[in-house]
């Protein structure tokens, strides 16, 4: 069955509210995954400002950020969106992160540092949501909450959330939270057709318990749902996630080919996202450019019925068992 999608979600212990899809922002100064002054020449300054426009327009006005993405363009870039378009800046909800590395062990005094650094980077005051990359970090989830809870104290941060946390491990920082008075908000986690392991383990659920918003990052496969890769035709670049074979790729984009020509012509991307919607998790794609984030909002406004939910179940990928997702690549 269907979960019941709210039209918005709140971020649990804060009044900020996001969109029922995001856009996430790696790419935007990232050469090394993404080829941004390499090997893609489309990707500018000029298209992530089209993507910036395009998706605020279309009322996807979070932004997913990290301290690591671009060693920092990325927030760079985003803070000069924000600085150039006032008016709009106020309806954007900016999501960024604090690389927990195992050797920054006195972390409350790490985190505020980098997350000051962050703050520098985009030209706020505060951030909407500070979330800890992943579970890398050689300090207790007791330290990890204190280190969040200051922040909060300080005024620098709304609301807090966590990045690739198990299950285990999302029900220990909530609780760790709890003690410091605060509310875990989201677990940012690799969650699309190509892995659906999230909901099969029983980490959606436990964060619907807990209140606790999920976060799919590369919810279209890193491109290879969109349709414009093949098993003739590979993404270029490293793109480590969901990297299946792409002979077993085309099969499940067949599906989402098949499934929204009954919607109208919807295009495998906007299929593979709505069934990420569907889910209660919500999607923050990467655009590159004003096509990519029109179309990827074109996810949003419609619902996929639940038998063609249950045949798109069915031909999921539970997704790659390995080390990748426990020690992730700074994505
Ligand atoms: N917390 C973590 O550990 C972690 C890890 C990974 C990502 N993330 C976050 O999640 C966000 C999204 O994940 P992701 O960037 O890895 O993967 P993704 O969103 O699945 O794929 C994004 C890429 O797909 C292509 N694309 C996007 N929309 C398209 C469209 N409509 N048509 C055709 N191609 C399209 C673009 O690349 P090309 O045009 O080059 O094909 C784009 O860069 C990141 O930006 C980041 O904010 C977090």
């Amino acid at each position: 069955m269907q979960e019941m999608v709210p039209e918005r979600h709140t971020l649990s212990g804060s009044d900020v509210s996001i969109p029922l899809m995001g856009v996430g922002t790696w790419a935007w100064g990232d050469r090394s995954t993404w080829g941004m002054g390499g090997y893609d020449s489309d990707l500018t300054r000029d298209s992530i400002h089209e993507a910036w426009d395009a998706s605020i327009d279309a009322g996807v006005t979070l932004f997913d950020t990290a301290e690591v993405y671009g060693a920092g363009e990325s927030e760079r870039i985003i803070g000069a969106l924000l600085a150039g378009d006032p008016r709009r800046a106020s309806s954007v909800v900016v999501a960024t992160k604090f690389m927990p590395s195992p050797w920054k062990l006195q972390v409350r005094q790490a985190l505020l540092k980098s997350l000051r650094a962050s703050l520098g980077r985009l030209g706020l005051p505060a951030v909407d949501l500070y979330q800890i990359h992943g579970p890398i970090s050689l300090r207790s989830h007791g330290a990890l909450a204190d280190a969040l809870a200051a922040a909060h104290e300080e005024g620098l941060v709304k609301a807090v959330g966590v990045s690739n946390y198990s299950v285990k491990e999302t029900r220990s920082i909530a609780s760790a939270l709890h003690k410091c008075g605060m509310q875990l908000a989201t677990n940012q986690i690799e969650f699309s057709l190509l892995r659906r392991s999230p909901e099969t383990s029983g980490l959606l659920a436990a964060c619907k318990e807990l209140g606790v918003v999920p976060l799919a990052y590369s919810p279209i496969g890193q491109g290879r749902l969109t349709g414009k890769y093949s098993a003739d035709h590979p993404p270029p670049g490293k793109r480590n996630f969901s990297s299946h074979p792409m002979e077993v790729v085309d099969d499940v984009v067949a599906e989402l080919r098949r499934i929204g020509g009954k919607y109208g012509g919807k295009v495998p991307s906007q299929v593979a996202l709505n069934w990420v919607i569907a889910k209660g998790v919500v999607p923050i794609p990467g655009a590159k450019n004003r096509h990519q984030a029109e179309e990827n909002a074109g996810a949003l406004g419609w619902s996929i019925d639940d038998e063609d939910l249950a045949r798109l179940d069915k031909v999921a990928l539970p997704g790659i068992r390995s080390l990748q997702n426990r020690i992730w690549q700074h994505g």
